[in-house]
């Protein structure tokens, strides 16, 4: 299905993302490509209709002046200028600084623009660009459970079936409930190839007595990178790896104009014998659209709008030396939290939740004994960009039953703490 598209040139807005997604909302296509790109470049570009000049008052990038290409300048496609002034044979392009979605609007109807970006029209032209790319070999994917791997998988179930197969790692460290999940959602229910890898003991063992942060985090990736290794050399010809890549990983990766905000490393890591070709069928989606995707390929509700987690899991979220008993503690708690969030409809408001097992004890009494347990810290926090974020307000009824729920259902936790502290100067994580 051809869908049509607007690109946008990167003049060092530092806004090209928000563009590029109040474009997809109107319902076309969009891309963001380097502001020299040539006109026999933008010729390649399928669908392409018109062009959004996207620039800062100077368009101007590290002190230098960005200066656009003339042949593009002067092509026939419709244009228009946001944020800064363009001028073609002396008359200044149509530039607003207004309300965004307008302007957007107003270029649509200009240059007959087509709203047909659609997540269907996107699964079926992804189908067919898949089965072309891979033919019949076979793929690899790393199928943690988060959304970005499970929406892969799906698409590319739907596209090649047994030619694709899943590992799925259990390194020890994710919630309750989650391996089990993985398992029923794309075995049972879908029928997918699946290995899965109970690899508990090998990582808590890497683990044991290892106190700080960053090196257990290096410790949980290595790890990680060498069980999917030696599953990926018990498999017979796979000539593809799948990659859960989607544009903002490429857009931080830096264009020739915005600077590099993270490498994106998705890859990471794989020895240079074992070569694979990547597929990165999420490639030019938003995290909405790669959520939208997944519900239209069938995968449950919760699965493909679950808060984000992180790699190293709850491994971060016991602090200092990991023990089996207070990585319990995390996971249990956690999903107390989550289950009472979700009863009062609190998963659908905020961005992040989950609780935290620090590495002390405090004193309390227990059927009128001394004990000496551990003390379970909620974390609730709503943010745009993970950048800075603030704390979300729990109505203090509801923050009375979780805490009543973890300190009699939890073994070994005599006390509950909710974090108060925003970032900066506090992290999200506590590691
Ligand atoms: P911080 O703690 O830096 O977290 O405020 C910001 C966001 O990033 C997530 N996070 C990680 N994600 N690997 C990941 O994949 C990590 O090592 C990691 N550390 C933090 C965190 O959950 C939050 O969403």
């Amino acid at each position: 299905m051809a869908r049509d598209m607007i690109a946008i040139l990167d003049f060092g807005s530092g806004d090209n993302s928000g563009i590029a997604r109040a474009v997809r909302k109107a319902g076309v296509y969009s891309e963001i490509v380097a502001h020299d790109i040539t006109l026999e470049e933008l010729n390649r570009l399928p669908g392409l209709k018109a062009l959004i000049y996207n620039g800062g008052p100077n368009r101007a990038y590290g002190g230098q002046q960005l200066i656009p290409d003339e042949e593009v300048l002067k092509c026939s496609l419709p244009k228009i200028a946001v944020g800064c002034d363009f001028s073609v044979d002396g008359e200044n392009l149509p530039c607003w600084n207004e309300n965004e979605q307008n302007i957007i609007n107003v270029l649509i109807e200009k240059a007959h623009v087509e709203r047909n970006w659609t997540m269907e029209g996107f699964i079926e032209d992804q189908i067919a660009a898949l089965r072309k790319q891979i033919g019949d070999k076979k793929v690899l994917l790393a199928l943690s459970g988060g959304v970005d791997s499970s929406v892969v998988a799906a698409l590319l179930l739907r596209a090649i079936g047994d030619q694709l197969t899943c590992v799925h790692v259990n390194h020890g460290l994710l919630r309750k409930g989650e391996p089990e999940q993985v398992i029923r959602v794309f075995k049972e229910e879908m029928g997918a190839n699946l290995v899965y890898v109970d690899a508990v003991d090998r990582f808590l063992g890497k683990l044991e007595g290892v106190a700080d942060p960053e090196q257990k985090r290096k410790i949980i990736g290595a790890e990680f990178i060498r069980v999917f290794e030696e599953e990926a050399r018990k498999l017979d010809d796979i000539s593809f790896l799948g990659q859960g890549t989607i544009y903002p990983d490429i857009l931080e990766s830096g264009t020739k104009t915005t600077k590099n905000i993270k490498s994106h490393h998705n890859v990471g890591g794989l020895p240079e014998d074992l070569q694979f070709e990547l597929v990165e069928p999420l490639a030019q989606l938003f995290k909405d659209e790669v959520r939208a995707v997944g519900e239209a390929l069938g995968l449950p509700h919760g699965m493909v709008y679950r808060q984000p987690f992180p790699g190293p899991g709850l491994g971060v979220r016991c602090t200092g030396a990991i023990t089996r008993e207070r990585l319990e503690q995390v996971r249990e708690s956690d999903a107390i939290l989550r289950e009472e969030f979700a009863k009062a409809g609190l998963d659908q408001k905020v961005w992040q939740y989950f609780t935290v097992v620090p590495d002390i004890r405090s004193t309390g009494v227990r059927n009128h004994e001394r004990c000496w347990d551990r003390p379970v810290i909620i974390r609730a926090v709503n943010t745009q960009d993970a950048i800075t974020a603030s704390i979300e307000e729990i109505p203090y009824a509801l923050l009375g039953r979780i805490v009543n729920r973890i300190i009699t259902e939890v073994p070994g936790v005599n006390r509950v703490l909710y974090d108060l502290s925003p970032k900066p100067v506090a992290t999200i994580e506590w590691e």
